[in-house]
């Protein structure tokens, strides 16, 4: 069986992306994952019974592990998900997102330098790297504007630095050894399996909890926001058809405040799960899910608006997100109150939804 390697494969996205492929493509997958706080077997339980899936529990930093994996499957493809990938968390301690975002992309990079090298012409001919990035190596945008492939790097936060970095270093393997590699720059994803620190499930979490929704500063900040199966199908795309030594973005059409993202999610859940029958609310008093949100001190920072231009990959591949937010919403908030199980055994490690990132 032909194997794409995957790191990162039990995070949110990569976790997506390996049923997107055990459903459209035909080559099994190895994966490695450090499994840190956000990386959780629960989130392959089904993929790792089809016998097409493989995961090996290794850091991408670890040069032998990563190696190791390179001799034993061969693999025809490798996308580059894991990362560390919290804004919040690398405004806490920026160490993690040095170590992996920028060594482990570098360590990965090496090593896949070296696997070409023992490998046939024909071998090396039809091999990819994709790695997996965001729109916040961009910086901010004011009101208007699209971030575009041509937009120069401005990165504001810790994590947007580390991955800033690291898709320099993927540039210039390509321009110095010809590795054949793609970049996709994509904007906020939302959907099943994303650990509950980012700003949906942590509200759908909290609300249904009965605890206070966070705003950050006055919530008039911009996001773009993506189902991530659109992503992934995306992500599969450039995988297969895009052109070696691009970069491509990625992105909704969907710039919503965060306010307005919150109100949505008031109502959704008001919809799915009516407050008069929550529980936790009855006891605080509280008749309606709105009456939780909370402004709160802003991140240092805080990117005011990403908004991503998705010309080149719609043109280039015939790509288009499939799912309109409004849809997406319902089915994320409808997957966390059908997966409560989920939510409970990755939050079992020390993260209880609280405050991260306020800087010093
Ligand atoms: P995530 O935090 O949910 O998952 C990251 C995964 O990487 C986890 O499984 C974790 O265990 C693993 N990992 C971390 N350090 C590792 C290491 N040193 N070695 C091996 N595995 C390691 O992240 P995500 O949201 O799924 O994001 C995946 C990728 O997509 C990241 O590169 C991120 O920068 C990028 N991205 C994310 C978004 C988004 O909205 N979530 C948007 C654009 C781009
Ligand atoms: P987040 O999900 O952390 O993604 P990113 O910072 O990578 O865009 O945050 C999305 C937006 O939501 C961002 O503007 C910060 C804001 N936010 C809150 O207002 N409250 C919260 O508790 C969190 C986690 C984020």
């Amino acid at each position: 069986m032909k194997r794409i390697l995957v790191t990162g494969g039990a995070g949110f996205i990569g976790a997506n992306f390996v049923r997107y492929q055990l459903e459209h493509g035909d080559e099994g997958l190895v994966i490695i994952d450090k499994l840190t706080y956000a990386g959780n077997r629960a989130s392959l339980a089904g993929p790792l019974q089809s016998g097409r899936v493989i995961l090996i529990e290794a850091d991408i930093a670890d040069r032998t592990a990563v190696d190791k994996a390179f001799h034993d499957y061969s693999p025809v493809a490798v996308i580059n998900f894991a990362a560390e990938s919290h804004v919040d968390r690398s405004i806490d301690d920026p160490t993690p997102f040095i170590d992996t975002n920028i060594v482990g992309t570098y360590t990965l990079l090496e090593a896949t330098r070296g696997y070409l090298r023992q490998l046939s012409t024909e071998g090396r001919r039809d091999f990819r790297l994709l790695h997996v990035s965001t729109d916040e190596v961009y910086g901010t945008l004011g009101e208007s504007g699209l971030f575009s492939e041509t937009t120069p790097y401005a990165p504001n936060s810790p994590y947007a630095a580390s991955k800033a970095a690291a898709d320099h270093l993927v540039r210039a393997w390509h321009e110095t050894y010809q590795l054949p590699t793609l970049i996709t720059n994509c904007s906020n994803n939302y959907g099943p399996y994303q650990f509950p620190e980012k700003l949906i499930p942590l509200m759908i979490l909290n609300a249904l909890e009965g605890r206070p929704l966070p705003i950050y500063g006055d919530g008039g900040n911009i996001r773009d926001w993506l189902f991530v199966e659109d992503h992934c199908a995306g992500i599969w795309r450039v995988l297969h058809h895009g052109r070696t030594g691009e970069k491509y973005n990625i992105g909704g059409g969907n710039e919503r405040t965060n306010l307005q993202i919150v109100d949505q999610l008031c109502a959704g859940l008001e919809a799915l799960q009516p407050a008069a029958s929550n529980e936790a609310l009855r006891r605080r008093g509280l008749t309606s899910y709105t009456q939780l949100k909370t402004f709160v001190a802003d991140r240092p920072g805080h990117d005011r608006r990403y908004a991503i231009d998705a010309a080149k990959i719609r043109a280039e591949l015939g790509w288009a997100p499939a799912l309109d937010f409004e849809s997406g919403l319902l089915r994320t908030i409808r997957w966390y109150l059908e997966n409560r199980a989920w939510s409970d055994t990755v939050l079992a490690g020390k993260y209880r939804l609280e405050r991260l990132g306020e800087g010093s």
